[in-house]
């Protein structure tokens, strides 16, 4: 079974309620028509009369929860409940409601922070920082974290290094910059997601232009300073660093550029030194290794909202609610 099939079985078995916000596009209806099918999660889609019967025209919406937003009697509740968080930051009634109905990744948050869903799905047709900005106001971290970022889960097909092929790569998606806390912090939140996606202990590389003192430059002390917090902070994960790449992954390599290191050679969550490597890195083993990436999925944040391409396809929305119901259940 894939790694996308595993994640259907789970989501089935305490079903979660994602909503999709872009009613705009006609992939959400097909989408959604699937998870219903299928029982992957209870599914809504926030959109008006109009919307939906020009978009969603054809497919089976039966098992499918519209909410229409000029029409929905919670509406006033979830006005109110961002008056509440955000007033502070000038937002007023007229505001809130205007926003709400320009932008119904608004309304989704909303609806989760009010505890009528539990998961949003977005970005088809939205760009990355459009649809992470209103879950960072609202939603907000869990408690302890500081920043909220992104990881794909990378299944690369015919591969014995990772997990059997299965990695997960972070930050790939959110944070233009870090310092060596934050990186330490993503190292931490990587290593809870590759524990609770993949099931099994994580082995985390900081990875690097450099290995164990190999190259001096203020970049690779960020990595070494994020080591050291990441030891201090989270004694219990086994991360190892800084790395490069090969040391990480090539159990030859990693002997003999970190001998004794019980994570060079076996890394499997694989935590890049920046933004720029991150998204490169995860883009190059999906092109040249046709490499299955999933995401980018948020970790951190108090619930959880994720990110679709805008290239995605139908069949990409229902894998990215899968993982978003099973975040939802933890
Ligand atoms: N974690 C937690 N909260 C955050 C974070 C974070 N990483 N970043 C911003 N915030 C909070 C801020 O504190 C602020 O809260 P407040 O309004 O209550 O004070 C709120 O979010 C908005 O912050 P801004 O800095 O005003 O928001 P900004 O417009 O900078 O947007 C964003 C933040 C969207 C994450 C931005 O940094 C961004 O666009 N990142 C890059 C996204 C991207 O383009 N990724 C690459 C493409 S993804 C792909 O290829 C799949």
């Amino acid at each position: 079974m894939g790694f996308i099939d595993e994640l259907k079985v789970k989501a089935k078995a305490d079903l979660k309620t994602i909503v999709l916000p872009e009613s705009m596009d006609r992939r959400t209806f097909e989408a959604a028509e699937k998870i219903a099918k299928e029982g992957i999660a209870k599914v809504a889609i926030i959109g008006t009369a109009e919307e939906i019967a020009k978009n969603g025209a054809g497919f089976d919406l039966s098992g499918v929860i519209i909410v229409d937003p000029y029409e929905d009697p919670n509406k006033q509740k979830y006005i109110d409940k961002f008056v509440e968080l955000r007033a502070k930051k000038g937002v007023t009634p007229e505001s809130a409601k205007e926003q709400m109905e320009k932008d119904y990744m608004y309304y989704a948050c909303l609806m989760c922070k009010c505890g009528d869903a539990d998961g949003v799905v977005s970005g088809a047709c939205h760009s990355t920082g459009n649809t992470i900005r209103p879950a960072l106001q609202l939603l907000k971290t869990k408690p302890g974290i500081n920043s909220v970022s992104g990881f794909f889960l990378m299944e690369v097909p015919d591969c014995t290094l990772g997990y059997n092929g299965l990695f997960v790569f972070a930050d790939c998606a959110v944070n233009v910059d870090f310092d060596a806390e934050k990186l330490s912090e993503i190292a931490y939140l990587s290593a809870e997601s590759f524990r609770s996606f993949v099931g099994a202990e994580p082995k985390v590389a900081m990875l690097s232009y450099s290995t164990k003192g190999s190259a001096k430059h203020d970049d690779v002390t960020k990595v070494t300073d994020a080591v050291a917090l990441a030891h201090e902070k989270y004694p219990n994960i086994e991360l190892d660093g800084e790395l490069q790449l090969d040391a990480a992954l090539v159990e030859s390599v990693g002997q003999l550029k970190a001998p004794g290191s019980k994570v060079a050679g076996h890394a499997n969550t694989l935590v890049f030194p920046s933004l720029e490597a991150g998204n490169i890195g995860y883009k190059l083993v999906q092109r040249l290794a046709k490499a299955n990436a999933y995401g980018p999925v948020l970790q951190g944040l108090a619930m959880p909202v994720n990110d679709l391409s805008r290239g995605c396809s139908a069949d990409d929305i229902v894998g990215v609610v899968a993982m978003t119901a099973v975040q939802a259940q933890q």
